[in-house]
């Protein structure tokens, strides 16, 4: 395994007799005629760099191309970044007849989505990308994916129920990085992605994409203004803003061979962009769209997460239905109570003897940590006890709190009290003074190599 990672991660090389070891003589020469293999110097080494994620192998260009022998006359195509595995977590993963995966690369949202959907059509403006794809599908037996050439939608024909997209989307003041940069303020082909979207989307159909998020107070106005399919709930979920230097220091990091008078300058570039863009922060998350039916509202709600690292297609799958069960009548009839996954977190000043809470969750990516007033604690710790119905607990006061929390995943609303607790009764529903939670920021996705040796 050490050996199998260094040689398609780490760019390692190895004697002939080695990798013979390691593959056997067939395959090795099967590798070799493939190019996948190849001489540098004395040794053997890798063309490629193949990823295990997702129970798949995913073959793509090395994400540093240094050496004489990496150096290609096409677009290099992306490594499987911690965007590419994010929204691999974040995609909703039930069954679909077509998805539609855009900026398609090695074609990781493909094989995955081809998990469980019939036809899954993959679209890059690199010809290396469609190859690589290609290779990808057939190197993990997938046969319901098709990957095409194509700028956007311009190839694609008929409807789809997803839409999945991890664009460059980089504010960058380079044009060079094809799979990275998208015009110095990084909207470029996020815009075009959404305004497109309502002419390929089946009825009821959802885009998800992955993206820098450019000055994120602003998302609702800019989804109104790209958005043209009707009625539909909004969710972005976001990590931490970055200011110039935070955004721009990774981006001018080139990992060996830079010197200190070239970090200098593109760093120069970098941040002279960031500040004539009109860039205040940028953050980094995914923006989901669901289109609903024509005689519900639309909404639009922007939380905090971690970048995922294992799946949370659940939970957001969970955040529509529950936006859906929130406009039906019958809303009276559920319970609510909290979700399993979150902990409090009390701490008690050894002087003043004041309490701090926080509500966490030890595992579970689609949480942050929530600093919350000793009412909220309380009003959690009465729901969570008796899980009362919402027409018995919901009043004018404190219903917009209720709603707030079913969004943020912390409160949910059940056909069925689920615990044994369900019959401790609530007086009354507590009064709504005091009631404070505050979504605190995570990391961002890092741009550095430290992310791709972790
Ligand atoms: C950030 S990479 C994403 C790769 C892959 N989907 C993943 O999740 O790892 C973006 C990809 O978009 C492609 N691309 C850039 N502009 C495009 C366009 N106008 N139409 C289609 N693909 C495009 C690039 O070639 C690159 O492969």
């Amino acid at each position: 395994m050490a050996d199998l990672i260094r040689l398609f991660l780490l760019q390692g090389a190895f004697t002939k007799a080695k990798l013979q070891e390691i593959f056997g003589q067939e395959l090795f020469s099967t590798l070799c005629s493939l190019g996948l293999l190849i001489q540098r110097g004395e040794d053997w080494a890798s063309r490629i760099d193949l990823f295990a994620v997702a129970g798949l192998y995913v073959a793509t260009d090395h994400r540093y191309m240094i050496l004489p022998e990496d150096e290609i006359e096409e677009d290099v195509v992306m490594y499987v970044g911690m965007d590419s595995t994010g929204l691999v977590h974040t995609a909703p993963q039930y069954p679909a007849n077509r998805v539609l995966d855009l900026c398609c690369g090695s074609g990781i949202q493909s094989l995955v989505a081809s998990r469980y959907t019939k036809e899954v059509v993959g679209v890059d403006i690199n010809p290396r990308a469609i190859r690589f794809a290609r290779f990808n599908a057939q190197l993990n037996g997938i046969s319901n994916t098709h990957f095409c050439l194509g700028n956007l939608y311009e190839t694609t024909s008929g409807y789809f129920d997803t839409i999945l997209a991890n664009p460059p989307f980089v504010p960058s003041p380079s044009q060079e990085c094809r799979f990275r940069d998208s015009g110095v303020a990084g909207e470029e082909i996020l815009a075009r992605i959404i305004t497109e979207s309502a002419n390929h989307l089946a009825p009821l159909g959802k885009l998800f994409i992955v993206s820098d998020l450019v000055n994120i107070q602003q998302y609702e106005s800019k989804l109104e203004q790209w958005w043209q399919g009707g009625a539909a709930d909004k969710l972005v979920l976001s990590t931490a803003d970055r200011n110039d230097i935070l955004f721009s220091v990774p981006h001018c990091h080139t990992a060996f061979n830079q010197t200190w008078e070239q970090y200098n300058i593109e760093l120069d570039e970098w941040l002279q962009n960031f500040h004539t863009s009109g860039l205040r922060t940028v953050n980094f998350g995914y923006i989901l769209i669901c289109q609903v039916d024509s005689t519900s509202k639309s909404s639009y709600y922007s939380r905090t997460i971690h970048n995922p690292n294992q799946p949370i297609h659940q939970y957001v799958q969970e955040y529509f239905q529950q936006r859906q069960l929130i406009q039906e009548q019958q809303i009276n009839n559920y319970f609510l109570a909290m979700s399993p996954d979150l902990r409090f977190r009390l701490e008690i000043s050894s002087t003043t003897g004041e309490r701090e809470i926080e509500l966490f969750s030890p595992n579970n990516p689609y949480f942050t940590t929530y600093q919350i007033s000793e009412q909220m604690y309380r009003m959690l710790q009465d729901i969570n006890h008796s899980q009362p119905k919402w027409e018995t607990y919901a009043t004018a006061l404190n219903q917009n709190w209720l709603y707030e929390l079913i969004y943020k995943g912390i409160l949910y609303l059940s056909p069925q009290a689920t615990t044994v607790k369900q019959n401790r009764r609530l007086k009354v529903p507590p009064s709504t003074e005091g009631l404070k939670i505050e979504e605190l920021e995570t990391k961002t996705t890092p741009t550095c190599i430290s992310s791709y040796l972790h």
